[in-house]
């Protein structure tokens, strides 16, 4: 049986049982709208952990954008009825008030990683998924908490975060899970047209290949140069960023000469996709 829970102090009772019967406890921290890269990490964290809860609250201090936050997906009953058959022990889906009450004051903000990338484009987004993160980790007291490689840099802040804090969670990262065609699973993929949603797939397509080139270790300019350009002849209107970067520690590369990712954020029809993949030197 799924529980809904909408506060804090019905968490908070929930996690005590569960951690004086020693239960380890998941969290899959998610903004709703849920498809089955969300539900992957869920998967995962009922074959790692005794008990689930799985978060939703759509975080107003990560929206940068006012439109994109009044016309972001809720779907909370749909996604309690994909949740229930997996097994998943809790959804805590609180209000507003109950994650900023009056006089909320705190910021988190975690430099370096969130620097640059998304962090360059979309101003105040990593404070607020920071602040929302440390708040979500601590009051569900989770043992392990699962995130998407989907979300790149959001997945490296999260680390950051948790080791410079000090919160006792376990971060597990998650590979990104894609449509049959390659497009990474999203959110926001529903807000594409038909003939936009038969274009992006190609975005993951021009990754892939741009990484395998990347791989062989020669400079990055050209290719990168190179890949833009198909971007935008396969039909995206800008490309925001498609940058080179090490795994560790996401600094800029000019070449692969170590694990690296290959990081891209897109516009196409007025929806913003992002993508990533690994680049493997030789
Ligand atoms: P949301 O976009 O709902 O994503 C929730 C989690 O699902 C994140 O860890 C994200 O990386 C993961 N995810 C999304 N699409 C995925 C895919 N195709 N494959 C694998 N994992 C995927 O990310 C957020 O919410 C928020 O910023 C949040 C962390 C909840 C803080 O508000």
């Amino acid at each position: 049986m799924t529980a809904t829970l909408h506060s804090r102090a019905e968490l908070r009772a929930q996690v005590r049982t569960w951690h004086r019967d020693g239960l380890r406890i998941g969290v899959v921290p998610t903004m709703g709208a849920l498809h089955e890269g969300h539900l992957a990490l869920v998967r995962r964290a009922l074959a790692e952990t005794d008990r689930v809860i799985v978060t939703i609250f759509v975080n107003p201090k990560q929206f940068n954008n006012a439109s994109d936050l009044s016309t972001y997906p809720r779907t909370l009953d749909a996604d309690t009825a994909s949740l229930t058959p997996l097994g998943t022990h809790v959804v805590y889906a609180p209000g507003v008030d109950e994650i900023y009450p009056a006089g909320f004051a705190t910021n988190v903000s975690v430099s370096g990683v969130s620097e640059g990338l998304c962090g360059a484009h979309r101003p105040g987004h990593f404070d607020g998924v920071a602040t929302v993160v440390a708040k979500l980790l601590l009051q569900t007291g989770a043992d392990k908490a699962y995130f998407g490689e989907k979300d790149f840099q959001q997945l490296q802040v999260v680390r950051r975060l948790v080791a410079d804090l000090d919160i006792p969670v376990e971060i597990v990262p998650c590979p990104t899970v894609r449509e049959a065609d390659g497009l990474a699973m999203s959110s926001r993929n529903v807000r594409l047209s038909p003939e936009d949603r038969a274009v992006a797939p190609r975005l993951a397509a021009i990754l892939t290949r741009t990484a395998g080139a990347l791989a062989g270790g020669g400079a990055a300019a050209p290719l990168l140069a190179a890949a833009t350009a198909d971007i935008l002849a396969a039909g995206f209107s800008e490309v925001e960023y498609l940058e080179l970067r090490a795994e560790d520690g996401l600094g800029p590369l000019e070449q692969a000469d170590r694990p690296a990712r290959l990081l891209v954020a897109a516009w196409l029809g007025g929806v913003r996709l992002i993508d990533n993949v690994a680049v493997r030197p030789q």
